[in-house]
């Protein structure tokens, strides 16, 4: 009987969460003024189960990182949100066995962190900008926070660049202890960048004080998790709720596997709503599972795309020709995936590493300046056979981490 419990227990949770989907609900608090994880409005929060899955895209230029992340799985993260009516909170709680701070200038150490992304809007779901980094015309506000001990920014801007080790000056004795005392003094614990972005080579950090957040990083030992809270105004030049609901993503970095950068975590588009929205549509959108005949979607993908793309059962093709699909139906949603087939310039992923392949680019630019992909449009693929593509294309995704 015991055996039978623990099992239904299993399934109801497994069901549970795939049925809500990614759609989280803010709670309404009197204030988040001082709000900080392990505060005791967490106890408000209404935890929803998301899935953040490896970014394998594009590889770094790092053989060590990507063979300890050749096989990474995908795992189960909460995330919540609270208003007090002027702000927003998302607060993310994630499992890391491991607690890696960047505190030395270790040449391959690098620190957790995670990062929340807001769709500029959302006015239009079925058009919501490309999960990676936002694209040309479909805006992000991304908010990173990275765990950081205290080290030397001698320019006090916390410009990473700039950091000195103090055992690379020329400094001894007396000379050392007063750098290092003023190390001290000037060290910059925290780690927080908020940017607005339009694709990669768009990516530009907000510094003229324009952008109005705060961001929080907790460490519970006993636990094995991370808490990561970002906190900014309800609506701003950079993001705003379409119809009281935002579009928005979480990604995490294990420093432990040698993750920064775009090697990392990352979910699919989240919708947020905020208290007394409404916005079926994007919750559709986000939510979204194409019915359509996977068998026949997996061998026309075969015949059609895997002479470009790699993916799980299918690495023909060689790495750079085009991007990685092994996630692809645990990051994009159906009505991207569909509009990348039916039109693959409307949205261009950034091109492949040029250093790498420097023959080779996934566009080209036109006379106007456009990017035009270098992906031919299926356009004249049926539409049961775009349905199967897609359906089959929502099935590729990591094994989530027991
Ligand atoms: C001639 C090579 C080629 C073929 C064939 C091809 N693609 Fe692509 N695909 C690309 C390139 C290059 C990109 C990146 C530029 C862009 O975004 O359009 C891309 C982008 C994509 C994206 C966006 C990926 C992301 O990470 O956001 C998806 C989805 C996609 N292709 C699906 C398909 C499917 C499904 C097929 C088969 C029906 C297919 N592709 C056939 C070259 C190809």
């Amino acid at each position: 009987m015991k055996r039978v419990i623990t099992t239904a227990a299993v399934l109801s949770l497994a069901a549970s969460f795939s049925l809500a989907g990614n759609i989280v609900e803010a709670v309404k608090v009197d204030s988040l003024d001082g709000f900080k994880c392990g505060n005791k409005l967490v106890k408000n929060i209404k935890w929803q189960d998301v899935v953040v899955y490896p970014q394998k895209t594009i590889q770094l230029n790092d053989k060590k990182a990507n063979e300890i992340n050749k096989n990474a799985k995908a795992k189960v993260v909460n995330v919540g949100a609270l208003t007090d009516g002027k702000n927003v909170a998302i607060i993310v709680r994630w499992p890391d066995k491991t607690k890696d701070v960047f505190d030395c200038y270790c040449s391959d150490k690098y620190p957790d962190g995670f990062a929340v992304q807001f769709a500029s809007s959302a006015d239009n779901p079925e058009k919501l900008p490309y999960i990676g980094m936002g694209s040309d015309g479909r805006p992000v506000a991304i908010y990173i926070r990275k765990a950081y001990g205290k080290v030397f920014e001698p320019n006090g801007f916390g410009d990473v660049a700039h950091q000195v080790n103090p055992h690379n000056t020329n400094y001894f004795g007396k000379e050392l202890k007063k750098f290092e005392e003023e190390a001290e003094k000037r060290g910059v614990g925290t780690y927080q960048k908020a940017f607005v972005s339009e694709g990669f080579r768009s990516m530009t950090e907000i510094k003229d004080n324009s952008v109005n957040y705060r961001t929080d990083m907790h460490y519970v030992d006993k636990r094995g998790l991370w808490g990561g809270t970002v906190i900014r105004p309800v609506k701003d030049d950079y993001a705003a709720p379409s119809k009281g609901e935002y579009a928005v993503s979480v990604a995490v970095w294990d420093g432990k596997e040698l993750q920064r950068d775009g090697l990392k975590r990352l979910s699919g588009w989240i919708a947020v709503k905020m208290p007394g929205a409404d916005n079926k549509e994007l919750e559709k959108v986000v939510t979204e599972q194409v019915e359509g005949d996977v068998k026949k979607g997996k061998e026309l993908a075969m015949t059609n795309c895997a002479s470009c793309h790699r993916w799980s059962g299918a690495e023909m093709a060689p790495k750079y020709m085009a991007p990685g699909l092994y996630n692809i139906g645990g990051q994009a949603t159906a009505a991207y995936i569909k509009e990348s087939i039916l039109d693959p310039s409307a949205v261009v992923v950034p091109g492949y590493n040029r250093n790498a392949h420097p023959n080779f680019s996934w566009y080209t630019v036109d006379d106007k300046g456009n990017r035009i992909s270098t992906m031919p449009p299926f356009d004249y693929l049926k539409p049961e056979e775009i349905k199967d593509i897609v359906a089959y294309m929502q099935t590729l995704k990591a094994e989530v981490e027991k």
